[in-house]
């Protein structure tokens, strides 16, 4: 039976971490439970310790079992560590190493997946302290569970309410499920936009946001792989674990992908790379005339066939305005992939710049199947887990 820690932090929604804590034992989970001083003020630790029969941890001298030092027993037994919802304080001080209570005293010791659902007031989760916080956190493996948008209390609107059970107990599942598939497998992985210089301060490029390409990568790492991502330039942030090369453009791309191709054993192109790119970017900048002007434009290099074509693992994404998959099928014999992942990105909930996708992937031998609209760290590992076979 997986076992999840999980940490309750001082939040107005520190009362909804009684069903969280209900429905992953539903699910099948053992749960214990960490308050923080503050989310005493909240809720109480007998509320957890009759919904879980196990002891309540709060002080970071406590002791259920004398002698056997409960953060770091808690911190070896735990198989997911579940913060949620996670405050600002305590995002803060995870992120600068802090052990000053019970809660962060584990985390610093656990060495397992991290999962982080913060919930607050929108002007707290958009500090920046907080921001940068919460992406070093990332940027250290921690799954982050986005706040939603909504009401919040004292009249106010915005980023900040804790994300639904659902997500939630479905992100922890299928990180207490994942597979080592990937286990001593080295993954490659193109990730975000191309920009193709016009002149010396603009460029052609795409709604790629990169995410995609991040999910995969800290997906790949949570299923035991080597991962090398080769990415344009975007805002998302990419986990520490993973090797990353910046590059700008597409051939760019394409050098650095040849270039770390013989030392991968699967490719993955969830990059949007621009397919043309201006033949003579200009020195300088194009001056405002009242003629008209033209650009002449060059087919770039099919960096995801030239990968295929070394005979490694290959597998795409077709970004398509729509669900037919007609074109994304062609693809596949035509870049002699093994599997394409076709992205309707007509529909704005999915694909580019959201934080949600849903695939249908088709490999080569005409298999078809669907992922569930879910988070893209959700989608990703579902796609490594079919692909990694
Ligand atoms: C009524 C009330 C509600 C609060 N709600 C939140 C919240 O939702 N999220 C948050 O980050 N802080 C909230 N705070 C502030 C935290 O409780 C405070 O920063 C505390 O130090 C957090 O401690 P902890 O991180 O150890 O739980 C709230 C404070 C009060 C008084």
């Amino acid at each position: 039976m997986p076992k999840i820690v999980l940490g309750v932090c001082g939040s107005i929604a520190a009362y909804r971490a009684a069903d969280l804590a209900r429905d992953l034992m539903r699910a099948g989970c053992e749960v214990r439970v960490c308050l923080t001083d503050s989310a005493q003020k909240f809720v109480t630790p007998i509320l957890f310790e009759t919904l879980t029969g196990n002891p309540c941890l709060i002080d970071t001298f406590d002791e259920p079992e004398r002698g056997r030092m409960a953060h770091l027993d808690w911190a070896r037994q735990a198989d997911l560590l579940l913060i949620a919802p996670a405050s600002a304080n305590t995002i803060n001080k995870l992120a600068n190493g802090i052990g000053e209570d019970m809660l962060t005293t584990i985390a610093l010791a656990f060495e397992g997946p991290m999962m982080l659902a913060p919930a607050m007031n929108p002007a707290m989760y958009q500090h920046p302290e907080t921001q940068a916080s919460l992406n070093n956190l990332v940027e250290h493996g921690a799954t982050l569970i986005e706040p939603t948008e909504g009401d919040v209390v004292a009249g106010e609107s915005g980023q900040g309410k804790l994300a639904g059970n659902a997500e939630i107990v479905g992100t922890a599942l299928a990180l207490l499920n994942r597979s080592n598939l990937l286990a001593g497998k080295r993954v490659l992985i193109t990730s975000g936009p191309t920009q193709e210089p016009i002149d010396s301060v603009r460029f052609l490029s795409n709604r790629s946001s990169g995410k995609m390409g991040s999910a995969l990568a800290q997906a790949a790492l949570l299923m035991g792989a080597e991962v090398k991502v080769i990415a344009g330039p975007s805002m998302a942030i990419y986990p520490r674990n993973a090797h990353v090369i910046e590059v700008r453009t597409a051939e760019e791309m394409h050098k650095a992908a040849l270039a770390e191709l013989s030392s991968c054993d699967l490719a993955i192109g969830a990059a949007a790379v621009a397919d043309y790119r201006p033949s003579n970017p200009q020195e300088g900048k194009i001056r405002r005339s009242d003629d008209a002007i033209s650009l002449d434009l060059v087919p770039n290099p099919d960096i995801i066939a030239e990968l295929a074509k070394s005979g490694k693992r290959t597998v795409g994404f077709a970004a398509e305005p729509s669900t037919d998959l007609t074109v994304a099928i062609a693809k596949i014999q035509r870049k002699g992939l093994y599997a394409i992942a076709h992205n309707d990105v007509s529909n704005r909930g999915i694909g580019f710049e959201s934080d949600k996708n849903q695939i249908t992937l088709i490999r080569a031998d005409g298999v078809q199947e669907t992922s569930p609209l879910a988070s893209k760290l959700l989608v990703a590992l579902w796609l490594l887990e079919r692909i990694a076979e």
